[in-house]
């Protein structure tokens, strides 16, 4: 048996009664329920309409679903493609199928919907158990940004990341922003930042009036290019005008080489802080991503690997940083009894509430990093023999959580540009993005020192002219990922030159 999501929720034993069966689909939303015979064989299936057409003939809710009239499972063999699937339903008149392997396991479950609904990026993905938590807050009237919920997913936090400390704010960015005040950074200090990145990495450094010194990529990871770091750093304290810190992304969630990135901090004594918005989950040198700098800031956006709808936190080991985030994170309150305020801050706290969601997330996190790699390893395998295709590496001594699948197209060996692919897939209902536009290529950034991988090499806007992202959502079905898998392949072959 497969560890296969929708299909280990629509397993419903040969003894159970109606009334279970339909509260089963009905809670999973599924349109299949699945009975198995002790081998892991399938028996049948049962659908909305054979209770339906049971109840109508007489049948009781409690009675066992083995009083249903017996029906032969429509299924089909492993790797059938989408047009064919939509064929067998019809041939069949049934709006979902069953993927067995050759030994008669069903596989997956595939439905209507699927292959012809819109398939999203990166959607949120409930696990079921944070509806209770924020009841919860409900119930105990914690409709704020403090309380019980907040103070556990702050501990959970703070020990899945090894850290000592971990402050929950409204979004990553917020974070990031706390972040770069606790360090107490002087007005216009140099703050070197992966220049291949989300904008919300540089928005916090413009809020500060400090100035960003834009890292470019390496190749292979696309992450932050160690030597054209230290090339940078070199020649800014030659020419006197030395950095402040680094701020160091995991771009779709792989580590970059934070090794030598923190060798060179340490030589030069610079603050790292990791931009781990989108790397939880994932592990660098056998400790979590965002363990390793002075402070690291997660995101938990509604796109994100986990979520609270918008959130984040600063993680870090030292408690004069929590405490100074806090402060600022709740408008800079001076700890006496009247309302009291000496300095610039913020209303950034998370709530209670969304706190009781980041609680259940919480809980499935190691599954929905397995998800995503797994889709990655899929994207791999049923891609990377094409021609004119690379994925993206991981560091040394790392295994990202694979967020996002980006992929970049070689231009010289296809003969479209991965916007025409964006729009194709699009049309077919599948939902792809560009990578991220590099910061030293953003109007808002103009003017901000660059520092190249290399003289002849730009390797954060070579992946901008090349890249798209596929969708990766922890709950995409296999039979989605195929379908994803096919268009592509049926778009690039005809565009091979
Ligand atoms: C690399 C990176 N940094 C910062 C952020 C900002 O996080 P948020 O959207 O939670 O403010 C994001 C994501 O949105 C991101 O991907």
């Amino acid at each position: 048996m497969t560890d296969n999501d929708t299909l280990q929720r629509a397993i419903v034993r040969s003894d159970a009664s109606i009334r279970t069966v339909m509260a089963r689909l009905d809670r999973n939303r599924i349109k299949l329920g699945l009975v198995l015979d002790e081998g892991g064989r399938l028996l049948r299936t049962v659908t909305d309409g054979d209770i339906r057409r049971a109840l109508l003939g007489g049948a009781l809710l409690d009675d066992a679903i083995s009083c249903l009239p017996p029906q032969r499972a429509v299924t089909v063999p492993e790797k059938t493609a989408p047009a064919q699937l939509l064929q067998e339903m019809d041939r069949h008149g049934v709006n979902a199928l069953v993927v067995t392997d050759a030994a008669g396991e069903p596989v997956d479950l595939v439905d209507r919907g699927m292959l012809s609904g819109a398939i999203l990026l990166s959607p949120p993905h409930m696990g079921g158990g944070e509806a209770a938590h924020v009841q919860q807050a409900f119930d105990d009237n914690w409709v704020a940004p403090a309380g019980p919920n907040l103070d556990a997913f702050e501990k959970r936090l703070a020990v899945l990341s090894t850290r000592e400390h971990a402050v929950a704010v409204s979004s990553g960015t917020a974070g990031l922003h706390l972040a770069m005040r606790a360090l107490n950074l002087p007005r216009g200090a140099r703050v070197y930042v992966s220049d291949l990145t989300f904008v919300g990495s540089v928005q916090p450094l413009l809020y500060e009036r400090l100035e960003p010194v834009l890292i470019d990529a390496e190749p292979g990871t696309w992450n932050m290019s160690p030597g054209a770091l230290r090339r940078q750093i070199e020649a800014d304290a030659a020419s006197d005008r030395k950095g402040a810190a680094i701020l160091l992304v995991h771009l779709y969630g792989q580590s970059a080489n934070v090794g030598e990135i923190l060798t060179i901090a340490e030589e030069h004594g610079l603050p790292l802080v990791e931009d781990a918005a989108e790397s939880l989950g994932a592990v660098y040198d056998n400790r979590p991503s965002g363990a390793h700098g002075v402070i690291s800031v997660y995101s938990f956006n509604g796109n994100k690997i986990i979520t609270t709808s918008s959130g984040g936190a600063l993680v870090t080991d030292d408690p004069k940083i929590a405490e100074r985030a806090r402060y600022l994170a709740t408008q800079g309150r001076d700890p006496v009894e009247h309302y009291q305020h000496g300095t610039i801050a913020y209303n950034y706290r998370m709530s209670n509430i969304l706190a009781g969601v980041g609680l259940g997330q919480l809980d499935v996190l190691s599954d929905r990093v397995a998800a995503r790699r797994a889709i990655f390893e899929r994207y791999k395998a049923g891609l990377s023999d094409l021609p004119g295709i690379a994925f993206q590496e991981d560091s040394p001594r790392s295994l990202g959580n694979r967020w996002l699948t980006s992929i970049e197209f070689d231009p010289n060996r296809l003969a479209i540009h991965p916007y025409q692919i964006m729009r194709k897939l699009r049309q077919g209902g599948i939902e792809t993005r560009p990578g991220w536009k590099p910061l030293h290529m953003q109007p808002l950034c103009h003017g901000f020192a660059f520092a190249p991988h290399s003289e002849k090499v730009t390797v954060s806007a070579a992946h901008f002219q090349r890249a798209l992202c596929l969708p990766t959502g922890s709950n995409l079905t296999v039979a989605e990922q195929d379908r994803i898998i096919a268009a592509v392949r049926s778009i690039l072959t005809e565009n091979l030159v």
